[in-house]
């Protein structure tokens, strides 16, 4: 996500956050704690200023001064396909267009509606965890990688033989954020290639739905009228493409990490066992203590300062939602997990007119995820040291390997 800038000369002296160094992704919480103790904004080594702390963070993302990121343009992208789609999509617009667009497709998001996807997603997720207890051993393609999409697939009514495409062209579609893959022409091509697969897919949806309604999000959003507004059908594809893509390495990294978390916090996992209904308040504290997205952009609509620092119109700042989330001036222990606090303000799925659309699914998918491992086991053990990803702005691990006891 992140694009190579000449640095500002007002920005020289703030901290400098080595993320092009893949030993500060070893602790990136140790990272960014020595630049956030330093100052509320820092510089990468690409040029990138970086929002740290837990109020800067916020406000930013509160601020109607700030517009989303042209996260495209960002990695050198600047027409195509790619680009087109993505300045088709909710993230893309301000008010007003983005509040008509939000309202029409919150319909698919409701908690109701998300209630009613439950016997679903638990499906789903016992499905997944009934072979890796037989055998007594879990590999992260086992459970974090098949969920998101399974379930993605099942929500928004993907027959369960197209689940495995989708897994590879969503992967396809995401290397499009890459600076690498926007250099190569290659790598644009499959990028396009991929959008073009998945559209084509999400119109016949469209078409199908239309005549044939089913109990899925694919459904209630080309049923959804607002008045006489309604999504057109252009607006339906874009946004169904996005729903698969922002769904993705989303949910495939939070599935990890909680999956991570619960083998690393015995006695946390222990209270889960004992009570699953705490099952939501672990995942809203996996969201704070490893929120997978590390970081998102944001730009300003004109000249300004905030804590004295100038920003300038249109250069983005990197907003550190991981940084934020351990900020001891936001949250009491932020270093400590514990499932059990009480202030339940995180920052994992952003703040402001783009706050996660999807939060609820996807709390509800980790829930169930959560409960089924807690509460199907006697133990989880990790069976080795897990690494993170370096370089990663959707954070997870390339293996995730753990011996299970069933309950
Ligand atoms: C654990 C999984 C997820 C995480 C951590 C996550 C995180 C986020 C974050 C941080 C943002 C705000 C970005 C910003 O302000 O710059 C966001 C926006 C968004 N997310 Fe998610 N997300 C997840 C799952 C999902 C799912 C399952 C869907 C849909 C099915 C979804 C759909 C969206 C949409 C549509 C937006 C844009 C909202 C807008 O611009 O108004 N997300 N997500």
């Amino acid at each position: 996500m992140e694009s190579t800038f000449a640095p500002l000369p007002a920005h020289a002296d703030l901290p400098v956050v080595p993320l092009g160094d893949a030993a500060a992704w070893v602790d990136l919480h140790a990272t960014l704690a020595a630049a956030r103790e330093a100052s509320p904004f820092g510089i990468t080594d690409a040029g990138l200023p970086v929002a740290l702390r837990f109020a800067e963070v916020e406000y930013i993302l509160k601020s109607d001064q700030f517009e989303f990121g042209d996260l495209i343009a960002a990695v050198g992208q600047t027409e195509g396909p790619f680009y087109d789609w993505w300045h088709e999509t909710i993230s893309a617009f301000n008010p007003p267009a983005h509040t008509r667009l939000r309202r029409l497709l919150a319909a698919a998001f409701t908690a109701r509606r998300v209630n009613d996807l439950r016997p679903t997603i638990r499906r789903v997720v016992e499905d997944a965890l009934e072979p890796c207890l037989e055998r007594g051993y879990m590999d992260i393609v086992d459970f974090a990688h098949v969920l998101p999409m399974r379930i993605m697939g099942g929500v928004l009514g993907i027959p369960r033989e197209d689940v495995t495409v989708f897994d590879t062209l969503t992967d396809q579609l995401a290397s499009g954020f890459n600076v690498a893959t926007s250099k190569d022409p290659v790598g644009v091509a499959n990028v396009n290639s991929a959008l073009k697969e998945l559209q084509e897919y999400a119109a016949e949806m469209v078409r199908d739905r239309r005549a044939h309604p089913k109990d899925d999000i694919v459904s209630t959003l080309v049923q959804e009228r607002d008045g006489i507004d309604r999504l057109t059908d252009a607006e339906l594809v874009a946004h169904i493409v996005f729903m698969i893509f922002a769904g993705h390495d989303t949910t495939k990294g939070a599935t990890q990490i909680a999956t991570m978390l619960l083998a690393k916090h015995p006695d946390q996992t222990a209270l889960i066992r004992e009570n699953p209904d705490l099952s939501g308040a672990a995942v809203d504290e996996v969201m704070r203590y490893e929120s997978p997205v590390v970081m998102t952009t944001r730009q300003p609509l004109a000249d300004l300062e905030i804590e004295g620092v100038p920003f300038v119109q249109g250069r983005p700042i990197g907003v550190v939602l991981v940084s934020a989330a351990r900020d001891p001036r936001g949250f009491e222990r932020a270093d400590q997990f514990d499932i059990c606090r009480t202030e339940r303000r995180a920052i994992g799925f952003g703040s402001g007119i783009h706050f996660c659309l999807g939060a609820n699914l996807a709390k509800a998918e980790l829930q169930e995820a959560v409960r089924g491992l807690a509460t199907r086991t006697a133990s989880i053990e990790l069976t080795h040291d897990v690494a993170w990803q370096p370089f990663k702005t959707l954070r997870g691990f390339d293996e995730l390997r753990l011996a299970v006891t069933p309950s």
